[in-house]
């Protein structure tokens, strides 16, 4: 069966890195409301000439390095962000051009905090329906551009990054390697709980995110416990089969109330949420490949990626490394 097989992964961070008593200095803040209520310490947040654009270029040449691939290996990328360079083209061809590569589709995916799973399930199913061979999946996001700085409620929550896949169709066997199963869900009733009050189509500004975090929250646990739910049906596993969930990074206590809810064992969970804080769409492939890079997740591992985000729209993906 031809299936999307993980070649390699890269990340990339800003160099600035501010901790939560750094932000303490300009924001109405403290170190220990920011650790207690999210886990979070610390965050890397872009600097000048630093954007989606370049952070998503600087991961997806790690992953490309890392697959021991060159962009002439590859004939698609596509790139989830809500934060692009320009409101187009698609940052996902700025990238490409950056790379060097020519020709191949580039898009750019929309779905917030669950855009890399949108993004990746998209890119398996056009490599599983001969669209293309090998693509680089990215997840890249600069939310401290559409930060409101005088809000404490949100301003504190987040970090800029980039994480990226390479991912090949192969013939593989049934227990082989692979992306196995993939659920994606939206709710747009739900959009004004998390949103960016601005757009080219209607205030011709840019904007700032806004959000009401506790409801976010408690949809949060249920989403993404059902969703985990689903796609462990469809692969034919229950939960201890997992050896590593790699969640979105949003909030400590999200993670433990949906693994608790799964009866997962929290010494399953990837938590990068403390040094990178919440990075949107670049979350789960920065975590994952922090895992990956100090040895936890190995080949033939079994392992859950998930997220949720404004929309809402969520998403899980079971892959065998
Ligand atoms: O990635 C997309 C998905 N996003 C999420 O998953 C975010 C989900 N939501 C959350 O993670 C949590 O709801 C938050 C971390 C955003 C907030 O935690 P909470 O425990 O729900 O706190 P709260 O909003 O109920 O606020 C509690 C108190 C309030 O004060 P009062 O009204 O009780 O006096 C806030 O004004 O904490 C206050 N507060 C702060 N204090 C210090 C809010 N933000 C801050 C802050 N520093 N940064």
């Amino acid at each position: 069966m031809i299936r999307s097989v993980l070649k390699g992964c890269g990340s990339a961070l800003p160099a600035n890195c501010v901790s939560n008593a750094a932000l303490a200095e300009r924001v109405d803040t403290s170190d220990e409301w920011i650790r207690e209520r999210t886990g979070i310490t610390q965050r890397y947040l872009a600097g000048e000439g630093e954007t989606t654009g370049s952070l998503g270029t600087a991961a997806a040449q790690a992953a490309l390095d890392d697959a021991g691939l060159t962009i002439a290996d590859i004939d698609l990328i596509v790139l989830a962000t809500a934060t692009p360079d320009n409101t187009f083209p698609a940052t996902a061809t700025r990238i490409q051009h950056a790379l060097g590569g020519k020709g191949f589709p580039a898009f750019d995916v929309a779905a917030v905090c669950s855009g890399f799973l949108y993004a990746l399930g998209t890119a398996d199913a056009m490599l599983r329906a001969g669209m293309a061979k090998r693509a680089i999946v990215i997840g890249a996001e600069t939310f401290s551009r559409i930060l409101d700085w005088e809000d404490r409620t949100t301003c504190v929550l987040f970090g800029d990054g980039a994480g990226a896949f390479v991912i090949e169709a192969q013939d593989v066997a049934e227990d082989g390697p692979g992306i196995l199963a993939t659920r994606l869900h939206a709710q747009g009733e739900h959009g004004d709980l998390l949103y960016v009050d601005g757009g080219p189509s209607t205030t011709g500004e840019v904007g700032k995110l806004r959000m009401k975090g506790r409801e976010v929250f408690r949809h949060a646990v249920v989403n993404l416990a059902e969703v985990l739910g689903e796609v462990l049906d469809e692969a034919g596993f229950v939960p201890a089969d997992i050896d590593w969930v790699v969640p979105h990074q949003a909030n400590q206590r999200i993670l433990d109330a949906t693994a608790k809810k799964l009866g997962l064992s929290g010494d399953k969970l990837v938590v990068t949420v403390d040094q990178h804080a919440n990075t949107s769409a670049a979350s789960v492939p920065l975590a994952f490949d922090v895992a990956k890079r100090d040895g936890r997740i190995k080949p033939g591992d079994l392992v859950m990626l998930e997220a949720m985000g404004g929309g809402f729209t969520w998403g899980a993906s079971l892959l065998r490394v």
